[in-house]
């Protein structure tokens, strides 16, 4: 005769009730750990919507401060400048032009702030070059290596003179973080951070934000950008990056590439940020106006699970919102 045999390993006590879930949960979020990705666009009076990413704008120089209030009051740790310039040519000029909307904004932003929150900013070209590369082109149409190195530094200087805190460095030229450090280094600028986009991929997820700075690429990025199938070769550049100086590495896109941000959060010895992209953003959001998803709980779930394989702080779109989620106890 045979019994149902009675299990004595019981995991499901610990999920019984809320306190005991709430007790024994592995992966908490706090305001402090989001990093808000802020669109400040030239030449317009108000916020203009961005179309792939419903809910996000375009600011303006004149709203910009109210959004940094937003989020410092949310308790939100950062907030992440782009610049989309009105004008552009082949050596991406407004990026290192004092008056240059990125450098004109984070002035605005640092002083909107007032060292309530951590402004960072894009350092990359593809935003001020027409042919939309992030570095400059040689003779055949190739992005030159070393002569975008140059680019870098003097928009680092640009960046740091401006008022922002933490460079963060999207670009993928070899070298970038040894130039950048070296140059802030010789220029007394001891005390600005860099963010090394480390392990970035030629990815799809891209998409929309190519409509929010409204960018312009002819062909693709990917004689620059990893490989989506490469793992191991997101931590050596992640190694690399950290021998060079950064002070914070970062996996981009996020959430199809968890095992390298967990391999990257095992091995690192500086914090480990990941980039939840405009395109993982706008998937969810689309599918929750379908009404085919919950669009909170996709969220909350989406930016835990990028907790869980390891990043210490993760850029999102979604951060004030979910600042205030978390605050409320949500
Ligand atoms: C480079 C940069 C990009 C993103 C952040 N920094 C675009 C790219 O490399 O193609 C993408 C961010 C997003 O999709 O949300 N300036």
């Amino acid at each position: 005769m045979s019994s149902t045999p009675v299990p004595r390993v019981r995991p499901r006590r610990l999920r019984e009730t809320p306190a005991l879930r709430r007790l024994v949960s592995e992966t908490r979020l706090h305001p402090a750990e989001l990093v808000l990705p802020i669109f400040v666009r030239e030449g317009v009076s108000a916020p203009v919507p961005i179309g792939s990413m419903p809910g996000v704008v375009q600011h303006s120089l004149a709203s910009l401060p109210e959004a940094i209030d937003q989020a410092a009051a949310a308790g939100v740790g950062g907030v992440m400048l782009f610049g989309v310039p009105e004008v552009r040519d082949a050596r991406g000029s407004g990026a290192t032009d004092p008056d240059g909307i990125l450098n004109v904004a984070t002035t605005v932003a640092a002083e909107a702030s007032a060292g309530r929150l951590v402004v960072q900013t894009d350092l990359c070209l593809d935003e001020f070059t027409d042919h939309g590369h992030c570095g400059v082109l040689d003779e055949r149409g190739r992005v030159d290596n070393d002569a975008t190195l140059e680019r870098y530094t003097s928009m680092a200087l640009a960046q740091a003179r401006a008022g922002s805190e933490l460079l963060g460095l999207s670009g993928m030229m070899d070298g970038q973080v040894a130039a950048v450090r070296d140059a802030l280094d010789d220029a007394g600028r001891q005390d600005t951070a860099i963010l090394a986009y480390s392990a970035k991929y030629a990815s799809a997820y891209y998409g929309p934000f190519r409509e929010a700075v409204e960018s312009t690429l002819e062909g693709d990025r990917r004689s620059y950008q990893l490989d989506p199938g490469n793992r191991r070769e997101g931590l050596r550049e992640a190694m690399i990056d950290i021998d060079e100086g950064a002070d914070v590495v970062m996996v981009k896109p996020a959430g199809s590439y968890l095992d390298v941000l967990a391999d990257v959060a095992a091995a690192s010895e500086v914090p480990v940020w990941a980039y939840q992209v405009s395109g993982e953003y706008s998937m969810i959001e689309a599918a929750a106006a379908h009404g085919w998803i919950d669009r909170k709980r996709a969220v909350i779930e989406s930016v835990r699970g990028i907790r869980r394989a390891g990043a210490d702080a993760v850029l999102t779109y979604w951060a004030v919102e979910l600042a205030e989620w978390i605050r409320n106890g949500d």
